[in-house]
């Protein structure tokens, strides 16, 4: 287990690239199972997560190799439906090889996902919308079996626009019979990358974007060489660290449409922000300013995603700030963390809500990764503290940033990576 130890004070300056999205290489990934051929992702980012679904891959039958951050898969000989428990405990995105290897094989037998420390995450909406595309399906001691002789295209009314359910949905009805029409679907960005690399390979889908997409069930898809989106997350994250450090740094490779609501709150704390085609500079030249009634949303609404980091932005803003948590139910682990760092935070328990009084300056500590996000959030906090923080656990960060010690000292941060057991 790894920590990242970070010397607070410096002003980030210069240029920086955004990596390729996490969270669209996940589901394009399981959806490479619904070709029997080869797929090509470029741009794909080189994280534990990714790693992690190329393991399940591997395990199901498939071949893959990288060439720098190409992504070369190989899934014309996929002979396994089971995807083992380990996998999928250790990484809940396991569950999207529910829908594709059910799309390819018609059946699959997959483990409950366990949760995470962001809440409980159960996937009810995935199996009550699956079960209703002619698919047999049981649970047995915390695995999920289902089959069927033909997948039917229906009508899904998801009781809420989830990103995962939607996204298995897709994956199940690509090859069904029939249309499948989805009702509240969700809106994310990735849910359109998933769209657009299924149709470049062959799928019949409309409405991405949208909270209604109709989905043609085909025959068969073909091979595809597909180029992935930069991680909206990551910049939002890379635009949080300018922003606690009194930084002017222009982003390279920014899906800056995907942004706009990180965008718009930076803006209104007191950034000056000029965008380009698909590049970002960012300046922060003053103590930034509070922000009351900030609440995570689906998109097009302010990322869960990115509400660790804008808590340690507004742990040092002159002012009250307040953000609501309307997501996950459990996602401020990050503010014990940043109490020891001298932050003045106030949690409502009841209304999932965070009360921010923002103070002069942080002082380094030594704090604990809970999250991937929150990770990231503390490592920014530790670049706008006094003197020296340590941030353990940091190997979850890793789980979705290529390498955030490289980017940020690419930008003149004095960060590293260091053994579990400095202190
Ligand atoms: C995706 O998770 C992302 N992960 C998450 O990013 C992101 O926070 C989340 O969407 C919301 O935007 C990936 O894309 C790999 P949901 P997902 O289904 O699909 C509840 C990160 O840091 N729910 O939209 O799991 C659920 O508990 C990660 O990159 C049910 O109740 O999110 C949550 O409260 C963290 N039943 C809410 O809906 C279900 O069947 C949103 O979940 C499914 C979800």
């Amino acid at each position: 287990m790894s920590s990242i130890k970070i010397t607070g004070g410096s002003e980030l300056k210069g240029e920086v690239r955004i990596q390729g999205s996490k969270n669209a290489a996940l589901p394009i990934i399981a959806a490479t199972v619904l070709n029997q051929g080869i797929t090509i992702l470029r741009n794909c980012p080189k994280i534990l997560d990714v790693f992690h679904m190329i393991k399940v891959l591997e395990e199901l039958g498939s071949v893959a190799k990288w060439e720098g951050n190409t992504l070369i898969l190989d899934t014309t000989s996929v002979s396994s439906t089971k995807v083992s428990e380990d996998s999928v405990q250790k990484m809940r995105s396991s569950i999207l090889f529910l829908g594709a290897l059910l799309g390819r094989n018609r059946e699959v037998s997959i483990a409950y996902p366990g949760g995470c420390s962001i809440g409980k995450r159960p996937i009810d909406y995935h199996l009550n919308s699956i079960k209703r595309m002619n698919v047999n399906l049981l649970e047995d001691n915390g695995i999920i079996h289902c089959h069927t002789d033909k997948i039917l295209g229906t009508d899904i009314f998801l009781q809420y626009p989830s990103v995962g359910a939607t996204q298995n949905v897709i994956l199940t009805a690509v090859l069904a019979e029939g249309v499948t029409r989805i009702y509240n679907a969700a809106r994310e960005p990735e849910v359109v990358e998933l769209c657009n690399f299924l149709v470049e390979a062959g799928a019949r889908i409309c409405g991405k974007g949208t909270s209604f997409i109709e989905i043609e069930g085909v025959k068969s898809l073909h091979d595809t060489d597909f180029k992935l989106s930069p991680d909206r997350i990551v910049a939002g994250t890379y635009m949080a660290a300018v922003a606690v450090t009194k930084g002017d740094v222009v982003l390279h490779d920014v899906p800056i449409q995907q942004i706009e609501s990180i965008i718009r709150i930076l803006d209104k704390i007191g950034c000056s922000i000029r965008t380009g085609d698909d590049y970002l500079r960012i300046r922060s030249y003053k103590r930034l300013l509070p922000y009351e009634n900030l609440r995570t949303r689906p998109y097009p609404g302010f990322p869960t995603d990115m509400q660790s980091q804008l808590m340690s932005v507004l742990s040092l803003a002159d002012g009250k700030s307040t953000i609501e948590e309307k997501i996950f139910e459990s996602r401020f682990q990050n503010v014990d963390e940043l109490k020891k760092m001298g932050a003045k935070i106030v949690v409502e328990e009841s209304e999932n809500k965070a009360v921010i009084f923002g103070v002069e300056r942080l002082e380094g500590a030594v704090v604990k990764a809970h999250d991937l996000r929150g990770g990231a959030a503390l490592v920014i906090a530790g670049l706008g503290a006094v003197g020296t923080t340590i941030v353990k656990e940091a190997t979850s960060i890793e789980r979705g940033y290529e390498d955030i010690c490289r980017d940020l000292n690419s930008i003149g941060a004095n960060t590293r990576y260091c053994s579990e057991n400095i202190l």
